[in-house]
């Protein structure tokens, strides 16, 4: 079984392809990119170079990333010729299954029998792509995120049929691309978009119902809770806020909204045993020693200040749009 990943291709080199190409091709992988033609990956190539470029000229990425993308991303004239001999492939080609089975199936009758295959995509379980690829023991989900030069969590996802002993292989691959893998279970959606997606449909069901508009929807996330989770994730912010206080919100919430927003049992039961959160050093999901808060509390005031200060010198948005009324009249 492959141990190490050297070279790498990438199928589909269109927005996620094309970042995930020049990630690696950056941290010194060799790379190579397949499209619908030649023609598509040499265009995809050349795009990819100048944006280093100015990434590089703009501080985004290190001083020399330019010249290690131009010199490490090579165009493959085909599919087949671009994952002929590599030791890992992505698949970043649209979320249609029809034309992932088609593409893996072509990848993976093409490369290597060692060669390790990773899917992109951001919903589709293992299962229901890993039938279209030959050898599924080496095939599994590995999903950057947008942008994806500058995003550094990918989700990790073996099906089934995926041999477990790949998976630490693709994490030092993305350890070394400067990135940290999470494996999680195979389902649709998996974690990210399972939240992001909850998330989103809320806010959708918040602006149709005429409780917020648009622009004031955006400004409280991402100045409120969304401020906070470049940082905590929703347990850690949990435990911070008070479990007790949470169970409490809880109960307004089902209330007014029914089974969907009930006291959820983990919540219920931590509570149940006495857990408050960091404030009586019993978390959701660890206890906290005394000297563990004060670390969590001075990391916190830090990341929150600096964040403040980051903001301020960014600024915000550039795009202010015209506001569309999407809360039609009320009869
Ligand atoms: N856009 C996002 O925010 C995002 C984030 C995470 C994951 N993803 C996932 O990444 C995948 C790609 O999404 P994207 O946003 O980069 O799409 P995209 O449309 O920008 O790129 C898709 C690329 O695949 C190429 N392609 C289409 N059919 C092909 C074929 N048969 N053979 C070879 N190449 C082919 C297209 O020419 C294009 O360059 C999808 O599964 C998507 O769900 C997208």
């Amino acid at each position: 079984m492959l141990q190490i990943i050297r070279t790498a291709a990438v199928v589909g080199a269109g927005y996620m392809g094309g970042g995930i190409a020049q990630s690696l091709a950056d941290a010194g992988f060799q790379v190579v990119i397949a499209d619908v033609s030649a023609d598509a990956a040499v265009a995809a190539r050349e795009r990819l170079i100048a944006e280093s470029e100015q990434f590089e000229r703009q501080g985004l990425l290190t001083p020399g990333a330019a010249g290690r993308v131009r010199d490490n991303l090579s165009v493959g004239a085909s599919i087949e010729q671009a994952v002929a001999d590599v030791d890992f492939v992505e698949e970043a080609v649209p979320e249609e299954p029809a034309i992932k089975h088609d593409v893996l199936a072509r990848i993976s009758a093409a490369c290597r029998p060692d060669t390790i295959i990773g899917s992109n995509t951001s919903t589709l379980p293992v299962a229901t792509l890993a039938p279209a690829v030959v050898g599924p023991e080496r095939f599994l989900t590995v999903h950057w995120s947008n942008p994806a030069p500058f995003v550094p969590g990918i989700e990790i996802v073996a099906g089934a049929a995926t041999d477990p002993a790949i998976v630490p292989v693709v994490k030092d691959m993305l350890e070394r691309a400067g990135r940290s893998g999470a494996q999680v279970a195979d389902t649709p959606g998996f974690v990210l978009n399972r939240l992001q997606y909850v998330l989103l449909k809320e806010a959708m069901n918040i602006v149709e119902e005429g409780i917020a508009a648009p622009e004031d929807v955006d400004t409280i996330v991402s100045t409120t809770f969304g401020f906070r989770l470049a940082f905590f994730g929703p347990f850690q912010i949990a435990d911070m806020a008070g479990l007790d206080v949470y169970a409490n919100c809880f109960a307004t919430f089902e209330k007014a909204f029914g089974e969907r927003f009930a006291l959820p049992g983990i919540l219920a039961r931590a509570v149940g045993e006495g857990r408050h959160g960091v404030k009586n050093g019993k978390g959701l999901t660890a206890d906290y020693t005394e000297e563990q808060v004060l670390d969590l509390v001075a990391y916190r005031s830090e990341a929150y200040s600096r964040l403040v200060q980051l903001v301020r010198e960014l600024g915000p948005s550039p795009i202010h749009r015209e506001p569309v009324p999407l809360v039609g009249p009320t009869s």
